[in-house]
C-alpha cells in the first residue's frame, strides 16, 4: 500500500518509522516531513490544508492511505472532502469526519457531548459575547483556581488556569472582547480545576469497534518540576505506573465505551484515533480534553511500544473489522526526552548544525524540528529531536535517552532532566 503521511514533527517521524516496518507498506511519502522522516520515505512539499494539492498528490502517487498527523487537516474537513469525491473515496483516512473532529475543534462541543453521555469531566459553563455579563458573574462566584478555555483550536495555547478572580476576569475579557485567540476564543468554556496526575489514552476506532494503544504521560512545561511556560511537550513515558488494570477498566467503562457509543448514537462518522486527555482524581479518571489525532510527544513512546502492525490496524479500521484484531503492547517500557532550541517556547534560533547523531547508540531518534542541508542536519524548530529508548522500566529507558541526549550537540541545546520524576 502507498501511504501519504501529513506533518513534520516528532509524532510524524515516529509514525513514519512504524509504518515503514510494515510488510504492507510500499511507497511512503511524508509531507512536508523533516530530516528524520526522509530515512523512512520520500518527503514532499505540501500545505496541510490545501486539499486540492493533497488530492493531486494522492492521485499522482496512487495513494491508498492518507494519514493526517495533526488536527488542522482533520478539523478543516479532509475526511469529508475525500469521501465525497469519487476519485478519492477508496482512500483510507485514519481520522474522523469534520463533525467527529469537533471533539477537538470545539471545547464547547466536547463538553456538551460528555454531558449528553454521562462521561466524567470537570463541571463547566460556556459563554460568548451575548452572555458576557453572566460570564463575569459566574467567574465572581467560582472557586479558585478556575480554568478558562477558548472554544476553538488555539495551538495548545487557549487554556488559562487563573489563580485569582481578577486574573480570570481579565483573561475572560481578552478572549471575548479583544479576540485574543481570534475566532477560536469568541466562545469560552469556564470549568472547575481538577487536581491529579494526567495521562493520555489512545484508541483507534472504526466507529463500532476499537483497539486501545499503549497509554502514555507527557510533560508539557518547559521547566523541571513542571514549572514555567507550556510547550508542545518536553518528554513522555509509557506505560504510566498508576494506570493499572483496575484504573484502565474504569477508563474503558466510564470513558472509552460511552464515547464510541455516543458518537455512533449521534451518527457522527468517526474512524480514526481518539486521544483521551485524562486526569486521575483520587483513583477516578476524568476527561480534560479529547483530541482527534495522536499526541506529540506521546506518539514517540506509543509507537515503539505498539507491537502490532500499524498498517494492518489501519486497513482493518477501513474495513470496519477492528473486532478481528487486538493491539499488542510491548512489555518493555519506553521513555522519550525532547531536545529543544534555546529560547523555546518563546522565540528561538534555527539553522544550528547538529552533531553526534551517529554516536547516539541504543535509542531511536525521532526528528521533530530538523532539516537536511547538504551533508548537515540543522535545527529547524523549537522542539528539535525526541530521543526514545526502551528499558525494563521507565527509569532504565530514560537513563539511556539521557546518555544520548548528552552526545548530541548543537548550539543552545536544552532539555528537561527530570522526565518521569514523580514516579521515582
Ligand atoms: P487542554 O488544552 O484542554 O489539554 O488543556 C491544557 C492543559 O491545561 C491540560 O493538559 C491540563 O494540564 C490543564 N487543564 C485543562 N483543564 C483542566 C482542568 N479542568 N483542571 C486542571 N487542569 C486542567
Ligand atoms: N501532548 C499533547 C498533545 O499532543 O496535544
Amino acid at each position: 500500500m502507498n501511504i501519504l503521511l501529513l506533518g513534520s514533527g516528532g509524532r510524524e517521524c515516529a509514525i513514519a518509522w512504524k509504518l515503514r516496518q510494515s510488510p504492507l507498506c510500499s511507497d511512503l511519502y511524508i509531507a512536508p516531513g523533516n530530516a528524520g522522516t526522509a530515512q523512512y520515505g520520500t518527503n514532499l512539499a505540501l500545505s496541510l490544508t490545501d486539499f486540492d494539492a493533497i488530492k493531486r498528490t494522492c492521485l499522482e502517487k496512487n495513494i491508498h492511505i492518507l494519514f493526517p498527523g495533526g488536527e488542522d487537516t482533520l478539523v478543516a474537513g479532509i475526511y469529508d472532502y475525500f469521501t465525497h469525491d469519487p476519485e478519492l473515496e477508496h482512500i483510507i483516512i485514519p481520522g474522523p469526519s469534520k463533525a467527529g473532529a469537533q471533539l477537538e475543534g470545539s471545547k464547547a462541543f466536547a463538553k456538551q457531548f460528555m454531558q449528553r453521555h454521562n462521561i466524567p469531566t470537570a463541571a463547566y459553563a460556556e459563554f460568548d459575547e451575548k452572555s458576557f455579563e453572566s460570564g463575569l458573574a459566574y467567574l465572581r462566584q467560582h472557586s479558585l483556581p478556575v480554568v478558562l478555555k477558548a472554544d476553538g483550536l488555539a495551538a495548545g495555547k487557549g487554556v488559562i488556569i487563573a489563580q485569582t478572580t481578577e486574573e480570570a476576569t481579565n483573561a475572560f475579557k481578552s478572549m471575548i472582547k479583544d479576540a485574543q485567540f481570534g475566532d477560536a476564543g469568541k466562545k469560552v468554556v469556564i470549568e472547575e480545576f481538577l487536581t491529579g496526575i494526567e495521562l493520555s489514552v489512545f484508541v483507534l476506532t472504526d466507529g463500532d469497534n476499537y483497539v486501545r494503544l499503549p497509554e502514555a504521560k507527557d510533560y508539557k512545561r518547559i521547566g523541571e518540576g513542571d514549572t514555567g511556560l507550556n510547550t508542545g511537550g518536553m518528554g513522555a513515558i509509557s506505560p504510566v505506573p498508576f494506570a493499572d488494570a483496575g484504573f484502565m477498566q474504569k477508563v474503558t467503562d466510564q470513558i472509552i465505551d460511552p464515547t464510541i457509543k455516543g458518537l455512533k448514537e449521534e451518527n457522527i462518522t468517526y474512524d480514526g484515533f481518539i486521544f483521551f486527555g485524562l486526569i486521575n482524581v483520587n483513583g477516578d479518571p476524568f476527561v480534560i480534553e479529547y483530541n482527534c489525532r495522536m499526541g506529540d510527544p506521546e506518539t514517540e513512546v506509543v509507537m515503539p511500544r505498539l507491537d502490532s502492525d500499524l498498517v494492518m490496524l489501519i486497513v482493518k479500521m477501513g474495513q470496519g473489522k477492528l473486532d478481528e484484531v487486538t493491539a499488542q503492547h510491548s512489555t518493555k517500557a519506553a521513555g522519550t526526552v525532547m531536545l529543544v532550541s534555546e529560547g523555546y517556547p518563546g522565540t528561538y534560533p534555527k539553522g544550528k548544525v547538529m552533531s553526534g547523531l551517529d554516536q547516539a547508540k541504543g535509542s531511536l531518534l525521532f526528528h521533530a524540528g530538523t532539516t537536511q542541508k547538504d551533508n548537515d542536519v540543522l535545527t529547524n524548530g523549537g522542539r528539535v529531536l525526541a530521543i526514545t529508548s526502551y528499558g525494563d522500566n521507565i527509569r532504565d529507558a530514560l537513563e539511556q535517552s539521557y546518555q544520548n541526549a548528552e552526545k548530541i550537540q548543537y548550539e543552545g541545546k536544552y532539555y528537561r532532566k527530570d522526565i518521569g520524576y514523580e514516579f521515582f
